[in-house]
């Protein structure tokens, strides 16, 4: 296949994915990888899909760390194919062969991950049939679709901008997140997280009006709301066709202060500083079995745009 067949094949995909989901992107061409021929033929001698297979280790230290194993191995399919189950389905199995061939990926800590538009239901099965667990999720919340509503603080607790005097309380809060997050299976806690996150807020808090908020009850901190603003959230918004997109990074409320208004009040503050600032999609990530997330994001506007599923380590891709 030559670059221009590829690139052919990545945009009627995406054209197919933009039919199902209009907030999903327009190819950007052909995902470069590691060059393996991962290819379904179709129909006429067409190609019915085709897959790019990018390998990835972590920086020692990286804040991406606690995002998965420290070894990826990821999958960008592109199907055309009228029958999506049968394309994907030989697609994986294309995959795991080359995986098989790859001496890193039968590490420990390694992870085979695809990243599957939430609505397209149906490659589904092919994706459960190969051995992936849907992990994690990067949730939309358009602002044509959902304008920013004034939620309430309940009484006695009061919101305010966090500023460099905060670092210790954001870095405490956004552990927990972190720690809670980690009971799933996506996150994981490595050693030296907590230096490297209280790098990366500090960096956050001593930016001009960040967009990160502390509630507090008589003073006390009781929540916390971390946000990038679209400067910032460059790195994901190639996720979807509307922009400019903003990152909700991480939201804490202490156990005691739960189901009382607190997280829709610092969500809402976020949401009038991001129409304000003219922000079309706010994007952000959960694990798709936080019991405590999965309603809260539903009820504030979210939606699932893209799940992320994995073999971990890699080598469980059947
Ligand atoms: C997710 C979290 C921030 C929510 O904060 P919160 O202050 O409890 O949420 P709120 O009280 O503002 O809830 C707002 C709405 O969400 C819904 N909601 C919140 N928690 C819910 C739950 N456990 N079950 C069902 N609905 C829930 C309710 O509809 C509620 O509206 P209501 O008051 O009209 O019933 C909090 O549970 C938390 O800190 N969890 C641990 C960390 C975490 O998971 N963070 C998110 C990571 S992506």
């Amino acid at each position: 296949m030559t670059r221009l067949d590829l690139d052919l094949m990545a945009e009627l995909a995406s054209r197919r994915w933009q039919a199902i989901d209009p907030l999903l992107p327009a190819a950007s061409g052909w995902a470069l990888g590691c060059g393996a021929q991962l290819a379904v033929g179709g129909p006429d001698r067409g190609l019915a899909a085709a897959g790019s297979c990018g390998h990835w280790t972590a920086e020692s230290g990286s804040l991406d760390l606690i995002e998965g194993a420290a070894q990826r191995f990821r999958l960008t399919p592109y199907i055309t194919g009228p029958d999506v189950l049968a394309a994907l389905d030989t697609l994986l199995s294309r995959w795991r062969d080359h995986l098989a061939t790859v001496p890193e990926a039968a590490g420990e800590d390694t992870a085979a991950v695809i990243c599957w538009p939430s609505r397209d239901v149906a490659g589904v099965r092919a994706l459960v049939a190969h051995g992936l667990a849907p992990l994690g999720v990067i949730a939309a919340r358009s602002a044509s679709r959902r304008p920013a509503v004034v939620a309430d603080c309940p009484p006695g607790v009061r919101i305010r901008r966090a500023t460099p005097g905060d670092l210790d309380v954001a870095v405490r809060m956004a552990m927990e997140v972190v720690r809670f997050d980690a009971y799933f299976g996506g996150v994981i806690e490595r050693p030296g997280y907590a230096e490297a996150l209280r790098a990366e807020l500090a960096r956050l808090l001593g930016e001009p009006d960040s967009w990160t908020w502390l509630a507090e009850r008589d003073g006390d901190p009781v929540g916390l709301l971390i946000a990038e603003r679209p400067e910032a959230a460059g790195w994901i918004a190639p996720r979807t066709c509307e922009s400019p997109v903003a990152y909700l990074l991480a939201l804490y409320v202490v156990p005691a202060e739960r189901e009382a208004g607190v997280g829709a009040a610092l969500t809402g503050q976020l949401h009038r500083t991001a129409a304000l600032a003219k922000v079309s999609v706010i994007l952000l990530q959960y694990e798709q079995v936080n019991p405590l997330a999965v309603p809260f994001w539903g009820c504030q506007g979210y939606r699932p745009l893209w799940s992320t599923w994995e073999a971990r380590p890699a080598r469980m891709l059947r």
